[in-house]
This record gives C-alpha cells, sequence and structure tokens, in this order.
C-alpha cells in the first residue's frame, strides 16, 4: 500500500517556477524515496495554486501547433513540466459513465504496479479511491501465472489536498473511479525506474498476469523477427547476448529463430544456458505462442 504523507497545515501558493527553484536549490535526489518525501511539502504548496493548470493550458492553447508536444500518455493526462530529473503531470479521473456502467465486464482501470515512484496529489475534486496492496518484488521471480503474496490490502481516496508516494515495485493498485469529475497532480522522477516491465495482476488468483510495456522495444523485437532478413540477425544476437532485459532477450531468441529455424535447437540450449528462470519461461511461452506475454489469450 502507498505511504500517505501527512503535513501540517499550509496554505501557502506557490508557482510552478517557485517549485522548481526550490527542487533544484535543495539538490532532492529523486532517485531516493526519503527526498521524495522531504520534497513533499513542496508539491503540497504548488497543489495549492488553483491557478496552475487554468493558467499552463491557457498558455500552451495560444500556440495549438505545439500544444501538448511531448505528452506520450493520452488527452487525460497534461505534462505540466519535463525537468531532466523529474517530470510533473496533471491526470484527469473522470467518473464512470451511464454507457460503461451497463457494458458486462468493463473495467475502469486494471490492477497494477509500477517501475518508477509516483507522488501524487489530490488537485481538484473528491477524487478517485484506489484499491492497494504491497508485495516483495525481491522474492518475485516475475513468470506470467506466478502467485505473488499480495499484501495489506486497503482503500485509499485522493480527495484534493492528500499526498500519496505510490513506490516503484513495492506497492500494486487499482484505481476506481471518482464520484465527479477529478484531478491528481503527480511527481515522476526520471532517473528512478527499474528495468522491469510493470505487472498487472489477478486479483482473483493473485498472480501476474500480463506484462505492460511502455516502451516501444518489445514491438521492435518481435517485428524484428516476423519482417527482418540477414541484416537483423546480428543485431538480435547482440541484443539476446547483452543479458540487460529478460523481456527483451528472449522475445530477441524467439525472432533469432523465426529469421532461422534451422537454429532452432542451437538457440534453446543458449537460452537454457544461460541459467535464468525467467527468460527461459518467456522464451518458451513466446515460442509456443507468440503474443502470450502481451496477454493476447486466456488462459496463459
Ligand atoms: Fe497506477
Amino acid at each position: 500500500m502507498p505511504i500517505e504523507i501527512k503535513l501540517p497545515f499550509d496554505d501557502k501558493s506557490i508557482e510552478l517556477e517557485e517549485y522548481v527553484d526550490i527542487i533544484e536549490t535543495q539538490k532532492y535526489d529523486f532517485s531516493r524515496q526519503e527526498d521524495i518525501i522531504d520534497s513533499s511539502p513542496y508539491l503540497k504548496q504548488l497543489n495549492n495554486n488553483k491557478n496552475l493548470l487554468i493558467e499552463r493550458i491557457t498558455s500552451e492553447l495560444q500556440d495549438l501547433q505545439a500544444f501538448q508536444k511531448s505528452n506520450l500518455y493520452g488527452p487525460k493526462v497534461f505534462i505540466l513540466l519535463s525537468h531532466p530529473k523529474f517530470f510533473l503531470r496533471a491526470v484527469v479521473w473522470e467518473p464512470i459513465s451511464q454507457l460503461e456502467r451497463s457494458i458486462k465486464g468493463f473495467n475502469y482501470d486494471i490492477c497494477h504496479d509500477h517501475n518508477f515512484d509516483i507522488l501524487t496529489a489530490g488537485y481538484f475534486g473528491p477524487g478517485y479511491e484506489t484499491r492497494t496492496y504491497t508485495y516483495e518484488y525481491n522474492k518475485t521471480t516475475g513468470c506470467l501465472g506466478e502467485k505473488i503474496d499480495m499484501k495489506q490490502k486497503k482503500i485509499y481516496a485522493l480527495p484534493e489536498g492528500k499526498i500519496l508516494l505510490y513506490r516503484a515495485k513495492e506497492d500494486i493498485h487499482i484505481q476506481l473511479p471518482p464520484e465527479s469529475l477529478s484531478i491528481s497532480l503527480n511527481l515522476i522522477p526520471n532517473n528512478g525506474s527499474i528495468k522491469a516491465p510493470q505487472y498487472q495482476f489477478d486479483e482473483s488468483t493473485h498472480t501476474i498476469c500480463r506484462y505492460l510495456q511502455n516502451s516501444g522495444n518489445e514491438l521492435m523485437v518481435r517485428m524484428a523477427g516476423a519482417l527482418g532478413d540477414d541484416n537483423m540477425i546480428n543485431i538480435l544476437e547482440k541484443i539476446f547476448e547483452a543479458n540487460t532485459n529478460r523481456h527483451i532477450g528472449a522475445l530477441a531468441a524467439v525472432s533469432l529463430i523465426q529469421l532461422c529455424p534451422a537454429r532452432n535447437e542451437e538457440i534453446k540450449e543458449q537460452v537454457l544456458g544461460k541459467h535464468n528462470t525467467l527468460l527461459t519461461d518467456i522464451f518458451f511461452k513466446e515460442l509456443a505462442k507468440a503474443g502470450t506475454c502481451l496477454g493476447l489469450f486466456e488462459n496463459n
């Protein structure tokens, strides 16, 4: 479950430039959760600035061509600041609509962890509720279907002014729709991500049911196997040998077999020779059925 940061009453309001100035002057290291927590009084003061969002939108709307140019999220996420050490975003949380409510099996969110820390403040509205758990990443192999000890189940709300820290690869949560339109303000460090994909969890079985890849690397490696030629073989071999990312390494090995079917047994032996449970698990699952790790099929 996330850490709720309880701060003394403070109605001081600061501008975005002042916030950046303070963060830079204090030399916070946002790869450390202690520093993120120590900086939270200033996020609270920024969060007190109720002109922040509308002033920013007004200014950006004056140049529609450049509007949210660096925003890789979607229309409900608004990037307020992209700093070398962190970025700030506002996220809009809509209540569930009548149509959505009528769709059988409709899910407002999925149960997931993060591979980066998020310090979040309720900026506007009653806020979402979030059902949270905690798990021990270091005791997890990360295989699809792996049983996870999801502990400390608790529901939090994020009303205006409340601050929570979601810890990378420690907290699990699923957002529940707010009663009315709500906005949260997020601080996300640029240097604190863990080199493993986010996991989606099945709350009924407490298992990892999908990897949430947020970079294009996985797709590129898959496409290399499906569409590549001889020029791609050497590149895929290097990715496989690099040992930096088990997920990408396993997919590179599968793509190699797609391009060189005659090397099937040789590559299988190379994978097994690395003696890595996660690499082997992903490799054989994807070899048996391409797309398994994308959660494309039920009963993975
Ligand atoms: Fe989340």
